[in-house]
């Protein structure tokens, strides 16, 4: 039994593997209608969230299973004190499968150790977030052809943001790829990271100034700063608005430079900028849903 906890935990080969299934999901969707018929998926999310849990759900009734789950830790015996440990071994009664999202790091690692189903972390903490990695990969690979070759500049919160973090942990397998991370000097990637970077000699560089690079980049991963794990308010306000992409900006990129956000948007990419066609931060969360489609095929060993 697998269960996915980071980008890392399937070979390159695999995921090309997966993206090939997904990719045949999204022209042929007709052959997995009833692929998963008699299947359970259990959404267990303790913490907020709108696309990953709705895009979970989705998958897994486009394929003809269907869905249980809570959507708040309120609303389930994590507020009477159960351990996730406890909460998993019960899942595991009721579903096939089951996406976790915790706000503990490590938390669906945790549940995986005791559960007799292969678990999905869905988000834990600022730590990763592999799910939505395996879309900006899928996204990135179906829209440019290819995974490597290209100067990445990531955007925003680099300190608290996991889809960042699962991102570069995963684009490191890939050749030639350079990273340019755009942050204010607070919301720098974490010193883990560069270190990991240097220790592969991954090149990379850090900038305050969004324009100074953006000619340079071919893909820009944009973020939004993750009001919920400052540990004040004032220092989110005045950082929240640092970054904000618009079409004056847009106009110095390249002309097949392609813009991803892992969505929700506050302000940092003005609406403005949703209707050019570089912007495709709304086909990524299609992509989203084709994706989780063939990793539950594939957990539930239905890929073949
Ligand atoms: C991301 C997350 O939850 O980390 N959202 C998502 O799953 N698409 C990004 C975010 O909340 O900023």
């Amino acid at each position: 039994m697998r269960h996915l906890m980071s980008p890392l935990d399937f070979t390159t080969q695999e995921l090309d593997r997966l993206f090939d299934l997904a990719n045949d999901i999204e022209r042929n969707p007709q052959n997995y209608a009833h692929a998963c018929e008699g299947n359970i998926l259990a959404t267990c999310f303790y913490e907020p969230s709108t696309r990953t849990r709705l895009s979970f759900e989705s998958a897994m009734t486009r394929l003809g299973g269907r869905v249980i789950g809570f959507a708040d830790a309120a609303s389930s015996s994590a507020s009477k004190g159960e351990s996730v440990s406890d909460t998993i071994r019960i899942i595991s009664c009721y579903a096939d499968i089951c996406a976790m999202r915790h706000p503990k790091e490590g938390a669906p690692m945790v549940a995986s150790e005791k559960s007799s189903i292969p678990v999905i972390n869905a988000g834990d903490g600022g730590h990763q977030h592999p799910t939505q990695t395996l879309t900006d990969l899928l996204t990135i690979r179906s829209l440019k052809g290819r995974l490597g070759n290209f100067t990445i500049g990531l955007c925003g919160d680099l300190k608290f943001g996991r889809t960042v973090h699962s991102l570069i942990n995963a684009l490191v397998r890939y050749d030639n790829i350079r990273f340019v991370f755009i942050s204010p000097e607070e919301l720098r990637v974490p010193d883990y990271i560069t270190d990991m970077l240097r220790e592969q000699e991954i090149p990379y560089e850090e900038v305050i100034r969004l324009e100074q690079i953006m000619p340079e980049l071919d893909l820009l991963y944009m973020t939004r700063v993750q009001k919920e794990r400052f540990f004040n308010e004032e220092d989110y306000v005045r950082l929240k608005d640092f970054y904000i992409l618009n079409v004056s900006k847009m106009a110095l990129a390249k002309k097949d430079m392609l813009v991803l956000h892992p969505l929700p948007r506050v302000n940092e990419i003005s609406v403005e900028v949703d209707d050019d066609p570089r912007a495709v931060y709304f086909k990524q969360a299609q992509y989203g849903v084709y994706v989780r489609m063939a990793l539950i095929l594939t957990l539930l060993g239905k890929d073949r």
